[in-house]
């Protein structure tokens, strides 16, 4: 594409000016711009970047490893991976309500961010995948930190890391326009083609209190449920399709016996902005296929619904 080539290369020089010799920290989501905003600055001034990844152990099935393996092992991009799993799981414990989920989330992941951040000797600059509609949408709940810190103004003065001078390339892109610089900069396309993730993650597709074991029993509900979607090469036509693992048990049969377990709720919608969205209209056998192996492969799930709830009047996230 010789117009993002074009903008390849403008945005890099760009960078070059505003940066000099400076040191950027850049925070990185796992998600598609904080990606491509990574691999554009390190290809601009090289190993004055240092990424930051914090782990809420609230992503996908393998996803933290991928991330990892990928700036690390393909990109050689110096990069920091924090565990903090354990702190966000230890800190939810007992939490239900989905506003106060996300303050938590949102405020550890600031602590958490600040101290490693702080870390890195010297540096000036904070990289950000801020996209073209973020930056008209004044107050957005998505986003890198200092999106969430616009949303907690109550942490008492502003975190060390909020100091720091942003360096946003991505400000005049649209999302379609940022997977397609993606591709350009090598990242695969199956990477850059990924459905929208929310930042509190899978703390949201648990309604009710999240423990560790239940997490793992998304992540496993919730890769099975993928892997069918690609497999039936429907991926691509759906903007975003997970599980979410109901504080609801119910009675099953299996063999003999009578299971009492969790329900696992499948949702996909079709969608251009997030805004609005229709429930996706599945071939049958697909969502059959997927609900069996769930039930079979995953301890825990006895029962599988569909969602037929379109935005509105539902949202596309169940909190
Ligand atoms: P809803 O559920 O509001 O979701 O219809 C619209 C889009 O926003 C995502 N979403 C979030 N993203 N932090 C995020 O970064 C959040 O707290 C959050 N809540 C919803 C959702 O996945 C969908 O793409």
């Amino acid at each position: 594409d010789w117009t993002m080539a074009a903008f390849r290369g403008e945005a890099i020089a760009r960078i070059r000016a505003q940066v000099g010799k400076g040191k950027v920290i850049c925070g990185l989501s796992g998600g598609v711009d904080s990606s491509v905003a990574a691999v554009l600055i390190h290809e601009a001034i090289g190993d004055q970047l240092t990424c930051v990844y914090v782990d809420t152990g609230l992503m996908r099935l393998g996803e933290s490893e991928q991330v990892v393996s990928l700036f690390r092992n393909h990109y050689n991009i110096p990069l920091i991976h924090v565990d903090a799993s354990e702190q966000f799981l230890g800190e939810l414990a007992g939490i239900s309500d989905p506003e106060t989920k996300r303050k938590t989330i949102g405020r550890l992941f600031i602590e958490v961010f600040d101290r490693e951040a702080g870390k890195i000797d010297g540096a000036e600059f904070l990289a950000q995948g801020t996209l073209y509609p973020d930056v008209i949408e004044s107050v957005s709940a998505k986003g890198g930190p200092s999106a969430v810190i616009k949303s907690h103004h109550n942490v008492g003065g502003l975190p060390d890391f909020m100091k720091l001078k942003l360096v946003e390339p991505l400000r005049e892109l649209f999302k379609d326009e940022v997977r397609v610089l993606g591709v350009e900069l090598g990242l695969p396309p199956a990477f850059v083609g990924r459905h929208p993730f929310p930042g509190p993650g899978l703390a949201i597709r648990i309604p009710g209190e999240i423990t560790p074991e239940k997490v793992a029993t998304l992540q496993k509900a919730d890769a099975i449920y993928l892997e069918e979607i690609r497999n039936a090469g429907l991926y691509d036509q759906i903007w975003q399709a997970f599980a979410v693992l109901l504080p609801v048990k119910t009675v099953g049969v299996m063999g003999d016996a009578r299971t009492y377990e969790d329900v696992c709720a499948l949702r996909a919608v079709t969608s251009t902005d997030g805004m609005t969205a229709d429930f996706y209209e599945f071939p049958w056998a697909v969502l059959a296929k997927a609900a069996t192996r769930i039930i079979n492969e995953v301890k825990g799930i006895n029962r599988v619904v569909y969602d037929v709830t379109s935005k509105p009047p539902g949202t596309i996230e169940w909190e």
